[in-house]
């Protein structure tokens, strides 16, 4: 099977990680030995957004290397502290929807973040080797504060939280992480994490990591926006086909294109974009888009065409969520056992990083 995905080389800068995208060999990329971590904020349900973007990627790598799965939850409270018990609340949320997209907990293991406390100590170890400086200037930081409207009002664990990520990273001495690609700058900044821990201990103690990028681009969300949960314009991995459909015909199209023989847009076009990621038929979708740009292709058609292959791709990770959410106890057993190897894995880390920095 080849999958759409690749990864960039360890010290390459974010800029030089784009042009490897269109490279379709991501398994060929993946060494035997390596360890991959990637995790996800529980501020909300997982969306299709999330499944293109890294869920797919992770689902493919099971089996082939040791992975964990963090449910990122001090991460989400670093900018919804205010929101703490619908925070506590997504943790199971989240650990369905990796059960739903088919991660298998015997082969993945999936932990949550606030049970990790050597993950919190290397955080605080790490901060010595960061600048305030350096982390206001991280790009997805930057772009986060502006889109909070923190202004001046920063809550410091959030400038703080590619630190918090970097012990994230390097707490499972991860290589690999499947990431969209507004999180290249974080990976960066943990490889300068890591080599001055290294630099620090005078020997490898921790190792470098690449991102693996999807070659799908970002999921807009169906009104063309970011997709978001809370902005309902997000389609939720365990969506009703109700909800599929209408979520479907809501779908921004292009808006100068109001006769089946007008010439459409495809780039901007937010139904293209979910059929260039999810449907299967490659050479279909460019035809239609011949088709639609050139005109003669009307939005209805192309709807359902677009609902179809939804409902296809959704309807698994629906019955699977709800046969999951039947089962609780054996949810909670995976989060604990997971969570219970990702302790022994991180506490380890711990003691190698303390005795860089002298604390024996
Ligand atoms: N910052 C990631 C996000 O917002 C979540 C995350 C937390 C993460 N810890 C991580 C991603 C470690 C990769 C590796 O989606």
């Amino acid at each position: 099977m080849s999958l759409p995905i690749t990864t960039t080389p360890a010290d390459v800068t974010s800029t030089q990680t784009v042009d490897l995208r269109s490279s379709n060999s991501a398994l060929a990329a993946l060494r035997p030995d390596d360890v991959v971590l990637t995790g996800d904020r529980p501020t909300g349900v997982l969306h299709l957004g999330h499944y293109a973007g890294s869920l797919r990627t992770r689902v493919a790598l099971q089996g082939r290397c040791r992975q964990t799965l963090l449910i990122a939850d001090l991460q989400a409270l670093s900018d919804s502290s205010g929101r703490a018990s619908h925070v506590a609340a997504h943790v199971e949320e989240v650990a369905l929807d990796y059960l739903a997209a088919g991660i298998d907990p015997s082969l993945t293991m999936i932990a949550v973040q606030s049970r990790l406390p050597a993950l919190a100590e290397l955080t605080v170890l790490y901060l010595n080797l960061v600048t305030v400086a350096r982390l206001a200037r991280n790009p997805t930081v930057k772009a986060e504060i502006e889109a909070r409207g923190f202004d001046r009002d920063i809550p410091a664990g959030f400038l703080c939280y590619p630190v918090s990520q970097a012990a994230d990273i390097t707490g499972f001495r991860a290589t690999l992480v499947p990431v969209g690609e507004d999180q290249l700058p974080m990976i960066e900044q943990t490889n300068e994490i890591v080599r001055r821990v290294n630099r620090l201990a005078n020997a490898t103690i921790l190792p470098l990591s690449r991102a693996m990028l999807s070659s799908t681009p970002r999921l807009p969300g169906t009104d063309g926006r970011k997709a978001s949960k809370s902005l309902g314009n997000a389609i939720p991995l365990g969506a009703s086909p109700d909800d599929v459909r209408a979520l479907v015909d809501a779908m921004y199209t292009d808006p100068g294109h109001l006769r089946a023989s007008d010439p459409g847009r495809v780039e901007d076009n937010v139904v293209f974009a979910y059929l260039r990621a999810f449907d299967p038929d490659v050479e279909a979708v460019a035809e239609l888009e011949r088709k639609y740009a050139h005109g003669g292709l009307g939005d209805v058609t192309l709807k359902r065409r677009l609902e179809d292959v939804l409902q296809q791709v959704v309807a698994p990770m629906r019955e699977r969520r709800a046969l999951f959410a039947r089962e609780m106890s054996f949810v909670r057993a995976a989060i604990r056992e997971g969570t219970q190897r990702a302790d022994a894995m991180t506490r380890e880390t711990l003691d190698r990083v303390r005795t860089a920095f002298a604390l024996t």
